[in-house]
């Protein structure tokens, strides 16, 4: 008898990796109410925005197109690092801020998030960790895990006055808890500045305490910076850079053009010039062994980044817009509290009810029709916060966020 007829003899089974063990689970209460509504054909007033290609925004197309059509990429010239082309057009970019930056401190990835993977390779054996804020971008535990790398994380804390007119109140590194933190794994502290959700900005101080702090531990930093060109007035964006920690500066097109399908992201390496050399060389191994940049992109860069001004400004306008018919609608109201963004693409409204934060998201989608993300989603812990994205068209904006100040009111009855 051959094996394969053998009776009652169990399969064998290809077995997947344990890094992907914790995504295996159910769908949550907020996707099942978001798909029973949409099942059903009802409206539902979006406040999770977060693809501007989508969000009703006038892109030059004309422009784009004939940028990304050149002849030059048709022609294939592998190279780890990026065209020098193309990291040149980067430095003009820099440049633009006031920033001096060489092509040769440059590599290309093809999105921030391989940016981030490629970071974890280089300065992570499995087991290690890197230290993200919380709250933060949901993506990096994910990220993380895929490396077979831990991810730690440190709190920001709100800090100030929250009350009257005078609203000093801001998110602050905690320094403390940051130290706590930081054990014999780490080999990274990460920070994303602007941040995503709470959009708060670091201060000089910040910065430069986290890169003493990385440079006394031995350990990197990296920063994530793809929010820096929205900056919602008032407080300064310090950039990162160092001549002795180590420190990677992460941006790309999917923010500064808000082109997130363009596909190209790139790391900004400073440090004492020997370990800087080093991390680039090794940079570089890994970048070869994907080249993942593709050549269109790396040739049409400088003419994609002359386009970007005109995109950055209609999101810049509808940034602010938001955040004051947001400010107007939440302003004096015992029962919430606007955290007001100092940068990027969201604001968080801390709802002040007993009430679980996800009991409220689900019922504010299933009877309001409002679609929003809790706080749980970017790590926030205690009370209930909602996060509300900027990026959505106005319209739908002003009057979903008017439902759930009416759902807030209602609820302290
Ligand atoms: C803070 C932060 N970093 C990185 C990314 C990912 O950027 P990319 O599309 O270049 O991978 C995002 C996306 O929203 C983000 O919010």
């Amino acid at each position: 008898m051959s094996s394969s007829a053998a009776p009652n003899r169990r399969a064998i089974v290809p077995r997947f990796s344990h890094r992907l063990h914790d995504y295996v689970h159910g769908i949550n209460s907020l996707a099942a109410a978001l798909a029973a509504k949409q099942n059903l054909g009802e409206p539902i007033l979006d406040l999770t925005v977060s693809n501007p290609t989508l969000a009703g925004f006038d892109y030059p197309e004309t422009e784009i197109r004939a940028a990304l059509g050149g002849r030059g990429g048709l022609e294939y010239h592998p190279s780890a690092r990026g065209l020098p082309q193309a990291r040149e057009a980067i430095c003009g970019y820099y440049a633009e801020r006031g920033e001096r930056v060489s092509p040769d401190d440059l590599l290309l990835t093809s999105s921030t998030s391989e940016a981030y993977s490629f970071l974890i390779k280089l300065l992570c054996d499995p087991g290690d960790s890197v230290c993200a804020p919380a709250p933060s971008y949901p993506l990096l535990e994910y990220l993380a895990d895929l490396e077979c790398c831990e991810l730690t994380t440190y709190p920001l804390r709100r800090q100030g006055s929250q009350d009257g007119g005078a609203n000093t109140a801001r998110w602050a590194v905690d320094f403390a808890a940051l130290e706590r933190a930081l054990t014999a794994t780490t080999r990274a502290i990460i920070l994303i500045n602007p941040n995503n959700p709470t959009g708060n900005l670091l201060t000089q101080d910040e910065v430069e305490q986290c890169m003493g702090l990385a440079r006394d531990r031995g350990i990197a930093v990296i920063v994530d910076e793809v929010f820096a060109d929205y900056c919602l007035g008032g407080a300064a964006y310090y950039p990162a850079h160092s001549d002795q920690a180590l420190v990677f500066r992460l941006n790309g097109f999917s923010k500064v053009l808000a082109l997130p399908q363009v596909k190209l992201g790139w790391i900004h390496v400073s440090g004492e010039p020997g370990l800087k050399a080093r991390a680039l060389d090794l940079l570089e191994i890994i970048a070869d062994t994907f080249l993942s940049v593709n050549t269109p992109v790396q040739a049409s860069c400088a003419a994609l980044l002359e386009l970007r001004d005109g995109v950055q400004k209609q999101i810049r306008a509808r940034l602010h817009r938001n955040l004051l018919r947001i400010t107007e609608l939440t302003e004096g109201r015992d029962e919430l509290t606007l955290l007001r963004p100092e940068a990027g693409w969201y604001a968080v409204i801390q709802l002040h009810t007993v009430e679980p934060e996800d009991t409220v998201v689900v019922t504010l989608l299933r009877d309001a029709g409002v679609y929003i993300h809790p706080g749980q989603f970017f790590g926030f812990e205690g009370g209930c916060h909602l996060v509300v994205s900027l990026l959505t068209p106005e319209q739908d904006f002003a009057e979903g966020c008017a439902r759930v100040v009416q759902y807030a009111a209602h609820r302290m009855l």
